[in-house]
């Protein structure tokens, strides 16, 4: 075996079905009295819930989250924080709630507990992002790492069909990722492919399996764990950059654009691609991107970029903008047709 460093994050996990209601105890244990609760505007009754939950610990909602941390968001919620003497914060909502926990905590130290509702998987990462004058800035710090998270299906099964198949697969590309990066090991490689495997069960038993939900949100800890302790490659970052210039839906662009990256480093990634094609159930296929493809295809998801509200006059200035942030690793080196080519089919859904 080669040698390897695994960095273990400090997390609590609180996981089942119902275990939002041990939400006061767990605010115990981290040792918070006085929590601000943070929602986006269409969350606010699972806000008003954690509120009651919380009892005499609770002291104000902040129910302003938006998509991409916009600074102005920050600095209001981080105004309120103050002026109410806060001593920690709970998070209930999908990566962008918990988006604007992590700009708070990097300012002030406040501990986070995480209540996700999506498959993001951001609780699990000491990755934040601020937006300011259309940038999103990045980085990494344990700060803004939660102290606790509390899993519970039930919260997921108000999230939208389509949402939660893109959010799922938006955790499957944290997976692939972890599985190629340059620090992958042995444990990374365990979670990312117990990931996949637990989220394309639970995809395709949404609605129908009882069990289904619990084994997204599973796969999804486990995915967003990946993540987290990992390097990410060039489909992370070309979502990011997508993000950043088109302001894409961030699940459904991650569900669009992972086919055609694993299909771009397919030649450099052969035990990748058989792990992926043994979790995703289908034996040792011998197309993987194509397989993965399907996946979302067969569970009614956009299966192209101009499908989510994107054109073609930007594919030179992306393509460029990829090039030049060279400081990541990708199994396939980046050249300008290949990138190109990868864009432009990505864009009209061609395979
Ligand atoms: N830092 C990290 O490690 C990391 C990892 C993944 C994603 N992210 C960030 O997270 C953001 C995207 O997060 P997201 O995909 O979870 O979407 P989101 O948090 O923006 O949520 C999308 C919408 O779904 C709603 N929603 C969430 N859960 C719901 C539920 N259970 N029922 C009904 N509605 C629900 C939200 O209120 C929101 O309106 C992006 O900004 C991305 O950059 C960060």
């Amino acid at each position: 075996m080669n040698p390897f460093v695994y960095q273990q994050l400090p997390v609590r996990i609180r996981f089942g079905e119902g275990a939002v209601k041990q939400l006061s105890e767990e605010a115990g244990l981290a040792g918070l009295r006085r929590v601000l609760v943070l929602c986006t505007p269409e969350q606010k009754s699972q806000a008003q819930m954690a509120a009651d939950l919380l009892g005499d610990r609770f002291d104000a909602i902040f129910d302003g989250a938006a998509m991409h941390v916009p600074s102005t968001v920050v600095a209001e919620a981080a105004t309120l924080a103050a002026r109410r003497g806060i001593d920690g914060i709970v998070a209930i909502g999908g990566g962008s709630t918990l988006g604007l926990a992590k700009a708070l905590a990097l300012k002030e130290g406040y501990p986070i507990i995480a209540v996700p509702t999506t498959y993001a998987g951001s609780e699990m990462t000491t990755i934040y992002g601020i937006t300011e004058d259309g940038r999103k800035k990045t980085g990494r710090d344990k700060r803004v790492l939660p102290q606790t998270v509390i899993y519970d299906p039930v919260l997921t099964e108000t999230l939208p069909l389509e949402m939660s198949v893109t959010s799922g697969l938006n955790a499957v590309a944290h997976a692939v990722e972890a599985l190629y990066a340059p620090d992958t090991n042995p444990i990374v490689v365990l979670m990312a492919q117990e990931a996949i495997r637990a989220m394309a069960s639970g995809l395709k038993g949404l609605g129908t399996s009882p069990t289904a939900r619990s084994e997204c949100l599973y796969a999804a800890w486990l995915a967003g764990a990946a993540l987290g302790t990992t390097t990410m490659g060039l489909h992370h970052r070309i979502c990011h950059v997508l993000g950043g210039k088109l302001n894409l839906p961030h699940a459904a662009m991650h569900a669009v654009v992972l086919p055609y990256v694993l299909r771009y480093n397919a030649a450099h990634i052969a035990p990748t691609l058989n792990r992926i094609s043994v979790a995703l159930g289908v034996g040792l296929v011998t197309d993987v991107p194509h397989e993965l493809r399907s996946l979302g295809i067969s569970l009614g998801i956009p299966n192209s970029l101009s499908a989510l509200g994107m054109g073609p006059e930007r594919i030179d200035e992306i393509t460029e903008e990829l090039l030049e942030s060279g400081a990541y690793v990708n199994p396939a080196p980046l050249q300008r047709p290949g990138l190109q080519k990868l864009l432009l089919s990505a864009l009209h859904g061609d395979w």
